[in-house]
């Protein structure tokens, strides 16, 4: 962590919840963050669930956003919700480029940098992910990997676009599995990540959140955010139990106050 930037914590619901389990999940999120100052917060519902998450936080510094939008403002684009749309429910965040929809939806590093554009223009910042599969690691292309996918964004949009955004290195093979980057392996690809930045725009390369998500826990998330580059989370499972999103939470807060 650095203390320019402020950490950001945000949970990734994924396609988990029911109307029952999310109330007893933000009721305990809410009550347990209240006296956090020092980070922000924010969660990802599924896309359903936004307008119940929006009445449920209402009066709490904790944000909400989506988890993905269609690239199109409006139009016959059946089942895709728009930027506007999140818009209206006053969604600060929405994550762009889940690896999960690189490969379930085969979406493309252009497709993504139209929704991050996208997301720009309905006024919601974008959480754009990037990292590699566990094959590219292997095969040494990481940072050829994330490096195109970053590029992608500054050429279809620009540098200045982009520093209006979070990024979030998420590598493929530490989500949902259990093997979480080491810190060391996660700092590196974060520098990388900013010096490749850096090449565009100092001033962004420095004021841009770079994120870390991949079996982030409360016993990990300490070590990870003590990583000069590391300024928060994107948690996927921990954020479904309130007491683990929570001591991630505090864990961020106490060492952004040292
Ligand atoms: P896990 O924390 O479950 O590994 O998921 C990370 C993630 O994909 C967040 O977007």
């Amino acid at each position: 962590m650095n203390n320019t930037r402020t950490p950001l914590i945000v949970g990734n619901w994924k396609m988990n919840g029911t109307l029952e389990s999310i109330q007893s999940l933000l009721t305990g999120i809410k009550t347990d963050t209240e006296t956090l100052n020092n980070i922000q917060i924010a969660v990802c519902p599924p896309a359903i669930f936004i307008p119940y998450t929006k009445d449920m936080l209402a009066k709490t510094k904790i944000a909400w956003g989506g988890q993905d939008l269609s690239e199109h403002a409006k139009g016959a684009y059946t089942g895709e919700i728009s930027g506007p749309m999140l818009q209206e429910y006053n969604c600060r965040y929405v994550i762009v480029g889940h690896s999960e929809r690189r490969m379930y939806q085969q979406e493309s590093n252009e497709l993504v940098a139209q929704k991050f554009a996208a997301a720009i223009k309905a006024n919601i910042i974008p959480i754009f992910c990037v990292g590699e599969t566990l094959q590219q690691r292997e095969d040494g292309i990481t940072e050829q990997v994330v490096g195109k996918q970053v590029d992608a964004v500054i050429e279809h949009d620009s540098c200045a676009l982009l520093g209006q955004g979070v990024i979030a290195y998420e590598p493929v093979w530490a989500i949902g599995t259990g093997h979480t980057a080491t810190p060391e392996q996660a700092q590196e690809v974060h520098a990388f990540i900013r010096e490749r930045i850096a090449k565009y725009d100092k001033k962004i390369a420095e004021s841009i959140k770079i994120l870390y998500g991949g079996s982030m826990k409360p016993d990990n998330a300490a070590e990870l955010l003590a990583q000069s580059d590391i300024d928060g989370g994107l948690i996927g499972g921990a954020s479904l139990k309130s007491a683990d999103f929570v001591a991630i939470c505090n864990r961020a807060n106490a060492q952004a106050a040292v």
